[in-house]
C-alpha cells in the first residue's frame, strides 16, 4: 500500500469513494434514510475543497487506485476516515491511521479524538480509543449516532 499526501485533482475520488463507502459498508449500521442524508447523490465539491483545504489529508492507493483517506485537523481532531467497500478489514484504515497519529505526534499533541460511526467503532477501540459518550448528530435533518473517542497520545 502506497501513503501519501493528498492532491486537488484527488478531490472528486475523495468524495465518490466517501459516498459509494457509506452507502454501502455503513449500510450495514445505518438506515437508508440516515445513508442517504449522510451520502447525498451529488457531493458539494466546493465544500469539500474548502474543508480539505483547512486540514492535513492523507490517501491510500493500491495497484495505482486510491482505497481509502484520512484527514485531520492541527487540533487534534480526526475527521474523515473512510476505505474502499472492496479493501474493507486489509489493514487500510490502521496504516492512514498510523500515517494520522505520527503526524499528531510529532506536533506535540496531547490527545486525538474522534466522531466515530456506530461502522468504526471497533476500530478505534483496536487503536486504542476510548469511547467518552454516545450522541446523535444532525445531518441533513436526519439523526446519525455516533461516538466522541479520544486517545491520548502522552
Ligand atoms: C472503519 C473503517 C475505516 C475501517 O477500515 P479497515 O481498513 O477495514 O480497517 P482495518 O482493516 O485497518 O482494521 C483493523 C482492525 O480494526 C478492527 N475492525 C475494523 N473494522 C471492524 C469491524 N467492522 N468490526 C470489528 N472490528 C473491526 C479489527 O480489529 C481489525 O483487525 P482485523 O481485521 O485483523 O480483525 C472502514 O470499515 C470504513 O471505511 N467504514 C465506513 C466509513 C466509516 O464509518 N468511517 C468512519 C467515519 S467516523
Amino acid at each position: 500500500m502506497n501513503l501519501r499526501a493528498y492532491q486537488p485533482d484527488d478531490l472528486p475520488h475523495l468524495a465518490r469513494l466517501f459516498r459509494d463507502t457509506i452507502r454501502t459498508v455503513n449500510l450495514g449500521d445505518y438506515t437508508p434514510a440516515q445513508v442517504a442524508a449522510w451520502a447525498p447523490d451529488t457531493p458539494d465539491l466546493e465544500r469539500w475543497r474548502t474543508k480539505l483545504a483547512g486540514e492535513e489529508t492523507v490517501v491510500a492507493e493500491l495497484a495505482g487506485e486510491i482505497v481509502g483517506f484520512c484527514s485531520w485537523e492541527d487540533s487534534g481532531y480526526l475527521d474523515f476516515l473512510y476505505v474502499h467497500q472492496a479493501r474493507q478489514r486489509q489493514g487500510v484504515a490502521t496504516g492512514l491511521y498510523a500515517a494520522a497519529e505520527s503526524a499528531l505526534r510529532a506536533k506535540g499533541l496531547a490527545r486525538v479524538h474522534t466522531q466515530a460511526s456506530v461502522t468504526a467503532q471497533p476500530f478505534f477501540l483496536r487503536q486504542g480509543f476510548r469511547l467518552l459518550r454516545h450522541q446523535t448528530v444532525q445531518v441533513r435533518g436526519v439523526g446519525l449516532p455516533n461516538a466522541v473517542m479520544e486517545k491520548a497520545l502522552v
